[in-house]
């Protein structure tokens, strides 16, 4: 499974790049604001130093809502760096925009998704990867994960190549599951990257070899 960080701070990027398991980024407007990140180039400037720092895809998200908006961003988006996926809405002019951008070689993330619906349309429309929110699901009390399942069964019946994204990943169990299931990537947090780190016998395990290590020095 590959790991994205859904995040826009470049300290937190640089960190997760330097723990040498970083498979790409994901932004939204929300991210960017976040870290006071606003105005056409300031953004598009912020794109390119995260591009500088990773290795992997970088999704940027377009802002118009109709299909030749899409098309003018989603175009001078991906010019800016080879890294750059075009993150696009699924609306209806998304999945038309979506097929313009897998049809002109163009990598794309259909986002927003909560149903299985939209998941198909988005993967026969070509995209590269789409992003179901888990989370967001999980907070209205409906079964995030277990849309992954269901879009995972969908794709490999008919071998679609689509890759899923699971997103608005908030903990380390999310991210745990969503491996279980067969995600093809998943989007998190720092935060949830690292817990996948913690375990209270590792800390002690390592106390002791370091002590006994020491006995004889
Ligand atoms: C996906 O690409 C989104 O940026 C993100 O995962 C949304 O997560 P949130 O529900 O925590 O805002």
């Amino acid at each position: 499974m590959k790991f994205f960080i859904d995040t826009a701070n470049l300290d937190q990027i640089r960190e997760a790049q330097a723990l040498g398991i970083l498979d790409g980024v994901t932004t939204n407007p929300s991210l960017m604001a976040k870290e006071g990140i606003t105005g056409e180039e300031n953004i598009i400037n912020h794109y390119k130093t995260i591009c500088d720092i990773v290795d992997g895809d970088v999704s940027a998200e377009v802002i118009a809502t109709d299909f030749e908006g899409m098309v003018r961003e989603g175009e001078a988006l991906a010019a800016l760096h080879p890294q750059i996926v075009v993150k696009i809405p699924v609306i209806a002019d998304g999945i038309k925009a979506c097929k313009y951008f897998s049809d002109n070689g163009i990598k794309t993330n259909v986002t927003l998704i909560f149903s299985a619906g939209q998941a198909l349309l988005a993967a026969k429309a070509g995209a590269t990867y789409m992003s179901p929110f888990i989370g967001r699901l999980d907070d209205i009390s409906t079964d995030g994960l277990g849309l992954i399942s269901e879009i995972r069964l969908i794709y490999d019946n008919y071998g679609y190549e689509t890759q899923i994204l699971a997103a608005s990943v908030r903990h380390t169990m999310h991210i745990l599951d969503c491996a279980k299931i067969g995600a093809d990537v998943m989007t998190g947090p720092l935060s949830a990257i690292k817990g996948l780190l913690k375990h209270p016998l590792t800390d002690i395990g390592l106390a002791q070899f370091l002590e006994d290590y020491n006995k004889g020095n």
